[in-house]
């Protein structure tokens, strides 16, 4: 052979060495696992067919759908159901054929609930919208001819509720708690290359809820395509058994399933990288051969070290993410992420929770899972805002009441340093409405709490699983056993992380109840710590749920009573921060509870943020009382009262919140930002200084502040420095008489000047501003600007009591998606254009459009008032 052929035939190598390789690359990437958002493109429709109403109720089919999930009870029963024969097959939008071109299309998330209309026959106890009833999704989907031999699932994240779920005519499975996550495997009924048909049906009971729940598919939907062999569903477990300065040993157990129908021998191995470095691990596990039986799964713990660990903390959310590979025959067949925190927790009944040994105080929220004028329906940009406007209060803990969150709430709090209590149900056996989770608790309390701490384990956020809220069973043995049962569930699931659930019955800290839990949480019992303590020494203690303070953002009756039932004209509630129902207290009372008993881990404040529904004191649907202040309304009311023997209540929302339903802020939020942002210099007066009906009337000044002291000026003229006592936590001057003009406060912290806030009487409504909270967003389709609107003097003050109407025109790429005053008696459509001020403000929520950027231009009109125009970009998504 010549030089010049020996070179020639070595290229030819090389190329086709390189081409062999190239082939392998992309045959590898396409053979490894794909998770594809199934939002976009649903058909909708609500009811069932005519003539086939009734037929798929969960009563009919409950044996079908409660053999789904049966591999969380029954370790190695395979993804199968028992054969459904024809199940749903007489019904025409289960099967693959049927036109349903006339449906309306919309994507997910979606909640047919808030599209209204409100009415004011329906229950206040469930915001006034109507969520119930059934409802169909359909979605068409390709699959390719290349994908022959690939496994199919559909992940759910959440769908209101009784899901049960067909694809081309066959029953696939179901899950009827609405707040579930759940998987089903579509592998068997898939067409490659074909069109494919899931029909999904829900159906929501009336009386299932003691809070607005919503209703549809509202939260996100998957499709995941693996090979035979991979890492099952939720299949990994990352624990960190040991923690040093410089180093942690990371193990990490990952369930892998061999869906084939032969044995496989593979090799897994994990690697772990530093949170945006997808490039360079860090540490790899050693990899390990393994040989799973065909139809089998098998778990392998694998352990790595990492150097000089960043731990996950508050302030610094560090997180790594493990990637697990599994290759066969040295072909990677499996690359799956799991994202994770190295922390320690500990809850200690002497001094409380300590997060990588240092004592932290859980300055918490509960809250529910609405997104305000949204809805149910899932938004990450509004689930983000919610934490920052909460963590600008000093917020450092969630509570997920009552219900498992959708999981974008844990990413969230993973990333923004957010501890989390991750709670399972509201009920148990014994219900609290007709058809509440009481009905599912026997046949699916097992699989929902399985599923729940499975798929939230490994978020560093989450510090304590709760498996109910006011429990019916706190008081007697049966209620006890469940209790413990559920207690051993969740430790079976996970070790690290203890077991509480939230007690509002005194007894259940001394009958037997606290026992069944690892920390024990009492519901308003802010006096009872030191009793709780003495006889229970060893149980660690935290205040799960507290206050239930009312008021309305901006609302100011008077005289300003102290007795805390009173308050209320309007239907609204004061905003002294005295009011609450018998069974809560102002935040103040809270507040020396924990102060008295500092062995108190914190607490969670019901809520942070208002919800649609419950809106107590206003709960009933009717009433007697003739609370108006406005003559002609009261008028009105008295002849409804004297016709019809009552009075129809208009509040649809809660009056609990710190944050309104809007994310404005009541003045509530100052007295927490004082109390758990002690560092940083504020002040806060309430009331607002527009009494011109009160000239010479006693209108009482607080004052919240996170120094010790205040001074406060009327018109230049100080009316007294006073210092905040032990366990007082507002300043007061009850004997201010009104005269217009300017208030002014002076907060002093150790006898230094430490911040001020000033309240000024306004002029007459002049203009309209609108501020955005963002104003340049991502043209994707999702993303939101939630623009503030505000009615103003000429001199920019806001005018505390305008109701002016405003009107809403928007041009460019984007959409106005919502409206909201945060008035919870607003019986007005969200999607409306136009709304009245509330209190001087308003919320316009604006969304982008997938895939155009470009300016959006929202002008906002208001009669006799000069209006206001922004321009808020949509930024192309690279
Ligand atoms: C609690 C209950 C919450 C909410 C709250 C209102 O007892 O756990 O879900 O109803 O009362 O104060």
């Amino acid at each position: 052979m010549t030089k010049k052929k020996a070179v020639t035939r070595l290229c030819l190598f090389v190329i086709a060495t390189l081409l062999g390789a190239a082939a392998t690359v992309r045959a590898q990437e396409t053979s490894v696992r794909q998770r594809l958002s199934l939002n976009a493109d649903w058909r909708f429709q609500k009811d069932d067919p005519r003539g086939s109403e009734g037929l798929l109720t969960y009563d009919k089919i409950k044996d079908w759908v409660t053999a789904t999930g049966n591999e969380f009870v029954e370790p190695n029963a395979a993804k199968r159901l028992p054969a459904s024969g024809d199940l749903g097959g007489g019904v025409s939008y289960t099967q693959r054929d049927f036109d349903d071109r006339g449906w309306r299309r919309l994507g997910l998330p979606h909640d047919w609930g808030i599209e209204g209309p409100f009415k004011q026959e329906y229950p206040g106890e469930t915001g006034k919208l109507p969520w119930w009833g059934v409802g169909w999704y359909r979605k068409h989907f390709l699959v390719s001819p290349q994908d022959v031999g690939k496994q199919f699932y559909l992940d759910i994240d959440g769908a209101m509720a009784y899901a049960t779920v067909w694809l081309n005519g066959d029953f696939v499975g179901g899950w009827p708690y609405g707040y579930a996550s759940f998987e089903l495997n579509l592998t068997p009924h898939i067409k490659p290359g074909a069109d494919n048909v899931i029909a999904i049906r829900l159906d929501n009971p009336p009386d299932s809820s003691r809070w607005y729940p919503g209703g549809g598919i509202y939260r996100n939907v998957w499709l995941v395509k693996t090979a035979p062999v991979h890492v099952a569903h939720w299949g990994t477990y990352i624990t960190t058994p040991e923690i040093t300065k410089s180093a942690a040993t990371v193990s990490l157990t990952a369930s892998l399933d061999n869906n084939s129908t032969s044995a496989s021998s593979v090799t897994v191995k994990t690697q772990v990288y530093e949170d945006g470095n997808s490039r360079n691990p860090i540490a790899s596990s050693a990899p390990a051969n393994i040989k799973i039986a065909a139809g089998a799964s098998s778990k392998n713990t694998m352990t790595i070290r990492i150097d000089h660990p960043r731990l996950w903390s508050l302030k610094q959310p560090n997180l790594y993410t493990a990637i697990t590979i599994i290759t066969q025959n040295g072909k990677l067949i499996d690359r799956y992420a799991t994202v994770f925190g190295i922390r320690t927790i500990k809850f200690d009944a002497d001094n409380g929770f300590f997060l990588n040994g240092e004592h932290i105080r859980l300055n918490g929220v509960c809250d529910h899972h609405d997104l305000g004028p949204l809805g149910a329906a899932i938004n990450t940009r509004a689930l983000e805002r919610q934490i920052e406007i909460l963590k600008e209060m000093g917020v450092n803990a969630i509570r997920t009441s009552h219900n498992p969150p959708t999981p974008e709430l844990l990413d969230l709090c993973d990333r923004m340093g957010i501890v989390v209590m991750d709670e399972a149900f509201d009920a148990w056996r014994r219900g609290k409405k007709k058809n509440d989770y009481h009905l599912l608790f026997d046949d699916w309390h097992e699989k929902d709490l399985r599923a729940q701490v499975r798929r939230d384990r490994n978020h560093p956020s989450v510090i304590l699983w709760s498996t109910g809220n006011e429990i019916g069973e706190q008081g007697n043995e049966e209620g006890h056993k469940i209790a413990a049962e559920l207690t051993r569930i969740v430790h079976e699931e996970d070790l690290t992380r203890p077991a509480t659930a939230g007690a509002n019955n005194l007894n259940a800290g001394y009958n037997g109840f606290q026992k069944t839990v690892d920390v024990f949480g009492y519901n308003y019992k802010p006096t009872e710590y030191g009793k709780f303590r003495q006889a229970n020494p060893v149980i660690p203690l935290f205040a799960s749920e507290t206050a239930s303070t009312v008021s309305s953002r901006g609302e100011y009756f008077f005289p300003v009573s102290v007795d805390k039932s009173k308050g209320r004209a309007d239907f609204q509630v004061s905003s002294y921060d005295l009011y609450a129902p018998r069974w809560a207290t102002p935040p103040d009372t809270e507040f020396r509870g924990q102060d008295e008993f500092p062995f108190v881990a914190g607490e969670f404040v019901w809520t942070g943020f208002d919800y649609l529904g419950e809106p107590t004191p206003y709960g009933e649907d009717s009433t007697t009382l003739l609370n108006f202040t406005d003559p002609a309304a009261q008028e009105q009311i008295a002849r409804e009262l004297k016709e019809l023997g009552k009075i129809k209540v208009p509040s649809r929302s809660s009056y609990f919140g710190i944050i309104d339903l809007c994310g404005f802020k009541k003045d509530r939020f100052y007295i927490y930002q004082a109390r758990w942002r002690p560092e940083f210099p504020m002040a806060h007066i309430l009331p607002h200084w527009n009494w011109p009906e009160r000239a010479g009337q006693v209108t009482p000044v607080h004052v919240y502040t996170s120094g010790d002291e205040a001074e406060l000026f009327l018109n230049g003229r100080s009316l007294g420095r006073k210092k905040r006592d032990r366990y007082e936590y507002r300043l007061r001057w009850d004997d201010v008489k009104y005269e217009p003009g300017e208030l002014k406060v002076v907060s002093y912290k150790d006898g230094k000047p430490w911040a001020e806030d000033v309240m000024r009487t306004t002029g007459p409504a002049a203009k309209v501003t609108m501020t955005p909270d963002r104003a340049q967003i991502k043209a994707d389709g999702d993303d939101l600007s939630f623009v503030a609107v505000r009615i103003t003097d000429k001199g920019n003050l806001l005018v505390p009591r305008a109701k002016n109407r405003v009107h809403f025109e928007l041009t460019g790429p984007g959409e106005i998606v919502a409206v909201d005053n945060g008035d919870p008696t607003n019986l007005e459509s969200f999607q409306s254009k136009e709304l009245n001020a509330y209190n001087g403000m308003l919320l316009v929520i604006v969304r982008t459009k997938a895939g155009k950027a470009g300016q959006i231009r929202l002008k906002a009109l208001s009669e006799g008032l000069a209006g206001a125009q922004i321009v808020i970009a949509a930024g192309a998504v690279r």
